[in-house]
C-alpha cells in the first residue's frame, strides 16, 4: 500500500451534521472527494440538498436528512436509522453542528434556562445524541470513527460569555470519553478545534480579523477539510483522544492572541 492509499476512504460512508453550510459542507466535499459516500444533516432542506448534488456530480452516494433537529434524541435516533437503512455500514460521523452566540451580550443573571439549554444543546447534547445513537451500530461492524468539532473558545474562558466555551469545552472532553471508552472495540475518536473560519469575503473585514491572527490572516473553509480526511482516514488509525488545533497558532499564542481580551464572541 502506497502512502496516499492511507488516505483513501473508498467504502467508507459518513454521518455530518451541519453538512449544508461553512465548515460541515467543506468536510462533506473532502470526504466525498476522498471516496467517502456522505449523510448529510441540517434542519434546512436547500443547504442539505445543494451539497447532496456536488456530492453525487462527483459519483458518491448521498442521503440528505433534512428536518433534523440535533438537539432532539428521537429526531437523531431516526436519522442514524434511516442512514443505516438506505447507506448499510456507517463508518464515520462528524459531529460539526453548532451555534455560537446564544446568550450575547447578556450578563450571568440576566441569561435564561432557555438560553442556556439552546447553547449547550446545539453544541454539547448534539454530538452525545449522534455519538450514542451510532455507537452500537459501530461496534456491531468492527468499529468507526466519530470526529468532534470544538472551538479555541473549548480553551479558553469569554467575558460574558458561558454557554460556548462550556459546551465546546464538554465536547473535548466528549471526545476523550469515547476515545477511552471504545478504544478496544476499535471505535477512534477525535476532536478538531478550528480557529476563526469566517464566511464572509468581504476584504475589509478579513484583513481586519486576519491582522489580529498570529499568521496574519484568518482561516479559509476549505483548509479545514484535508484535516477531516486524514481523521477519518486509516492514516490516523492509532490517532485517539485528541483535539487538533487549526487555528494559525491562535491557541499557541496564549488565551489573548494578539493581546485582545476575550469578550463575548462565540
Ligand atoms: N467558523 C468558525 O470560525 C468556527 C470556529 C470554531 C468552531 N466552529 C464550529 O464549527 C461548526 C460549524 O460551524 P460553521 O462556522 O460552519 O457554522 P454554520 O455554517 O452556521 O454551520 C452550522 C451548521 O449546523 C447546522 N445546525 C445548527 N444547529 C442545528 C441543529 N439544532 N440541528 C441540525 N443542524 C443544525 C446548520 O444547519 P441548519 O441551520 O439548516 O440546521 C448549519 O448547517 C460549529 O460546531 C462551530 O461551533 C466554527
Amino acid at each position: 500500500m502506497g502512502i496516499l492509499d492511507q488516505f483513501d476512504l473508498t467504502g467508507q460512508c459518513a454521518i455530518i451534521t451541519g453538512a449544508g453550510t461553512g465548515l460541515g459542507r467543506e468536510m462533506a466535499l473532502h470526504l466525498a472527494e476522498a471516496g467517502a459516500d456522505i449523510v448529510g444533516v441540517g434542519r434546512r432542506a436547500e443547504p442539505i440538498e445543494a451539497v447532496g448534488e456536488e456530492i453525487r456530480a462527483k459519483g458518491r452516494r448521498y442521503l440528505g436528512c433534512t428536518g433534523v433537529d440535533v438537539t432532539v434524541s428521537s429526531q437523531v435516533n431516526e436519522m442514524v436509522e434511516q442512514a443505516i437503512r438506505e447507506m448499510g455500514r456507517i463508518t464515520v460521523l462528524i459531529n460539526n453542528a453548532g451555534l455560537g452566540g446564544t446568550g450575547r451580550g447578556k450578563t450571568l443573571p440576566e441569561l435564561t434556562d432557555e438560553d442556556w439549554h439552546s447553547g449547550i444543546d446545539s453544541n454539547l447534547s448534539s454530538a452525545f445524541y449522534c455519538s450514542r445513537a451510532v455507537v452500537s451500530h459501530m461496534m456491531e461492524h468492527q468499529g468507526g470513527r466519530i470526529i468532534n468539532i470544538t472551538s479555541g473558545w473549548g480553551f479558553r474562558g469569554g467575558r460574558n460569555n458561558f454557554m460556548y466555551p462550556i459546551a465546546k469545552g464538554g465536547v473535548i472532553q466528549l471526545t476523550k470519553a469515547l476515545a477511552m471508552t471504545y478504544a478496544r472495540d476499535g471505535i477512534r475518536a477525535s476532536c478538531i478545534a478550528p480557529g476563526l473560519f469566517p464566511k464572509t469575503e468581504e476584504r475589509g473585514t478579513l484583513e481586519q480579523l486576519g491582522d489580529k491572527q498570529p499568521a496574519g490572516r484568518v482561516g479559509f473553509l476549505r483548509e479545514i477539510g484535508p484535516l477531516a480526511v486524514f481523521l477519518a482516514s486509516p492514516a490516523a488509525d492509532y490517532l485517539s483522544g485528541e483535539t487538533v488545533l487549526i487555528d494559525g497558532g491562535s491557541i499557541a499564542a496564549g488565551i489573548t492572541p494578539a493581546g485582545l481580551v476575550p469578550r463575548a464572541e462565540g
